[in-house]
């Protein structure tokens, strides 16, 4: 029985301009897992899906399952072949779903590195990575291939579209509260709904596109080498700054507004919606100090759960 998984994510700043082109810094949240094992099976290949109650033959699979899909490029990848296999993989995941923590890479990442290992053939980051990216168009159509590589990875990152990313040496740790507005969100249908909205006003949206790769670059230089307080301060600005041109694109909703400005009201040093937006979760920077204030300012405003994580430690 082989046995492997893989962190949630979380966007903290860049989303949608990354998929034209701008960076964006990724972290994993490793307080959320997912999970998958192989483990031999009498005949054929099965796949038990358990977070999403699943459980069905690869070859009676759809044609747009993720997991088929990346049962079947792990074996291409490793020049093997599916009919002589019989195994069964039983995925499990505490990562919500549709919410902007990465849930679809996270099990397609544990069930490719768990059925390499099984294959007794294990891959490397970029290779687990890549082929992850394939399931994720499935998911999301055109993505940036941001979740699956800080999935894969599982290190912060700097990432650009088309490059490999470069790992973010953390200089000082921060730590940050995730909340959920409870509503799922698909991201496949925001990134479709600022795609159909650059076409309409094209040099609008690559304004805006430029602009938030300009802060990614500042956060990024902050988190490598700023003093522990400029650290959290600058962050902060830079991360209520990403949310107003995430607003201008369209993507926030009333939900996100009010969490970010709870949040802001209770001593959080920046907030902002993270990931596709329309719903999911948002992102608020605390110190141990705030994050007692800023949990409960959240829970009270609606979140439907929040998590905390630090960044680099
Ligand atoms: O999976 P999410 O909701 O965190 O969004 C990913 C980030 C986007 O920039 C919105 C899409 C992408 O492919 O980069």
């Amino acid at each position: 029985m082989t046995t492997a998984s893989a962190p949630g994510k979380i966007i903290l700043c860049g989303e949608h301009a990354v998929v034209y082109g701008q960076p964006a810094l990724a972290v994993p949240v490793t307080q959320v897992q997912a999970t998958a094992t192989v483990e031999p099976a009498p005949e054929g290949v099965w796949i038990d899906a358990r977070n999403v109650n699943r459980c069905y033959r690869l070859e009676d699979a759809d044609p747009s399952d993720p997991l088929a899909l990346a049962i079947r490029l792990t074996f291409e990848h490793l020049h093997l072949h599916i009919p002589h296999s019989t195994f069964r993989i039983t995925l499990d995941s505490t990562i919500p779903i549709a919410s902007g923590l990465g849930s679809g890479a996270a099990v397609c990442t544990a069930l490719v590195r768990a059925l390499a290992a099984h294959l007794q053939s294990p891959l490397s980051n970029p290779e687990v990575s890549s082929i992850v990216f394939e399931t994720e168009k499935l998911l999301h159509g055109t993505p940036s291939g941001i979740d699956n590589t800080v999935v894969a990875y599982g290190q912060p990152v700097f990432f650009k579209k088309g490059q490999p990313p470069v790992p973010l040496a953390v200089l000082q740790p921060f730590h940050l509260l995730i909340a959920d507005t409870g509503i799922p969100s698909p991201t496949k249908a925001t990134v479709g709904e600022v795609r159909a909205a650059w076409q309409k006003e094209p040099r609008r949206y690559e304004g805006l596109f430029a602009q938030v790769g300009e802060i990614v670059h500042e956060a990024r230089s902050i988190i490598e080498r700023g003093s522990r307080a400029r650290t959290v301060s600058t962050l902060g600005e830079l991360m209520n700054g990403n949310h107003e041109l995430l607003k201008m694109m369209g993507v926030s909703c009333a939900e996100l507004d009010t969490l970010v400005e709870a949040a802001r009201a209770a001593g959080a040093l920046g907030a902002k919606l993270s990931g596709g937006g329309r719903g999911g979760n948002m992102l608020a920077l605390v110190t141990p100090e705030t994050e007692a204030a800023v949990r409960a300012a959240l829970e009270r405003a609606g979140a439907k759960r929040v998590i905390g994580t630090v960044v680099g430690q």
